[in-house]
């Protein structure tokens, strides 16, 4: 679906040339937005599930004020939150960090949750001067985009998601925490699971998207890991086409939002040597189905 900078009253829409994502000006994010404004906001970011609105140098209580006016806070476990700011999350990575920066894997951010966040909300502070792009994967296009004996074979399974592989004692960040500058959590808590519907329906705009991710998806309810991981390995290749793919390029204060009910995302590297730093919220969100 795609919506022209005229469906809008108040705000400038520019989609961007991948198909999804796309370009919010002509507000001012440090303010309350009025109603219709916000309205406007949030008819985009259902349509295009994921927008960026550059010059939005916020202050973390003007991030904190814009996040709460999408939604209430999510919970985020894992990492623990910046110094009086239980609701912000500092995602850094210094110029002599060589590991794979945080998030740097495809992932819907902390679905193993039993009401994983509806949002994400990015500020960034410090950007490299090369490198440190996000990548995001439109989920739902690529389930509109099986056939329908595809669609029929995914429609009644659940999907096993868990914290494990990131955050659990035999995790990868668990063996690499003394070479990461952001406080992550190891926690044997990580090692629940909980199962959703592979096929989410989105609550706003209706449509379904695949939701699995190669970091927390575990596996398939009632599936062996012979018979679930090789689907899974199927469904993480359709999805990571780049024909579903939005590369985001940052710059210094801008602030993007992302749908985590139909998105995935990936940061990626490419900036050794320098700083980035970027301040994060979650919005609420509901039980998928
Ligand atoms: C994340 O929240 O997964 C990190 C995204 C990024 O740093 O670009």
């Amino acid at each position: 679906m795609s919506v022209e900078v005229s469906d809008y009253a108040t705000l400038k829409v520019r989609p961007e040339a991948s198909g999804f994502g796309a370009e919010v000006t002509g507000l001012d994010l440090r303010k309350p937005l009025a109603d219709p404004v916000l309205a406007e906001v949030k008819a985009a970011w259902a349509a295009h599930g994921v927008l960026s609105f550059p010059d939005q140098p916020l202050s973390l209580d003007e991030l904190e004020a814009f996040t709460l006016q999408i939604g209430r806070f999510g919970d985020d476990p894992y990492v623990a939150p910046m110094p009086g700011r239980p609701n912000v999350l500092e995602v850094r990575r210094e110029p002599d960090e060589k590991l794979t920066p945080f998030g740097g894997n495809w992932h819907s951010d902390w679905s193993f949750q039993p009401q994983p966040p509806a949002a994400t909300i990015l500020r960034s502070e410090i950007i490299p001067p090369v490198g440190g792009d996000t990548l995001y994967c439109d989920a739902t296009r690529a389930y509109e985009a099986l056939d329908e004996a595809a669609k029929a074979r995914l429609a009644p399974l659940k999907a096993v998601h868990s914290a494990t592989r990131a955050y659990g004692p035999k995790s990868q960040y668990s063996r690499e925490l003394d070479q990461r500058s952001m406080p992550i959590i190891v926690s044997p808590e990580a090692d629940k699971t909980h199962a959703h519907p592979l096929v989410r329906t989105h609550p706003v705009t209706g449509r379904k998207a695949l939701f699995v991710s190669p970091v927390y998806t575990v596996g398939i309810e009632g599936m062996t890991p012979d018979q679930g991981d090789p689907l899974l390995g199927e469904l993480f290749k359709h999805l990571t086409q780049d024909t579903f793919i939005y590369r985001h390029v940052w710059s210094a204060g801008m602030v993007v939002i992302w749908d985590n009910r139909c998105t995935m995302h990936n940061a990626l590297g490419g900036y050794d040597g320098h700083r980035r730093v970027m301040h994060r919220t979650t919005v609420a969100g509901e039980t998928p189905v």
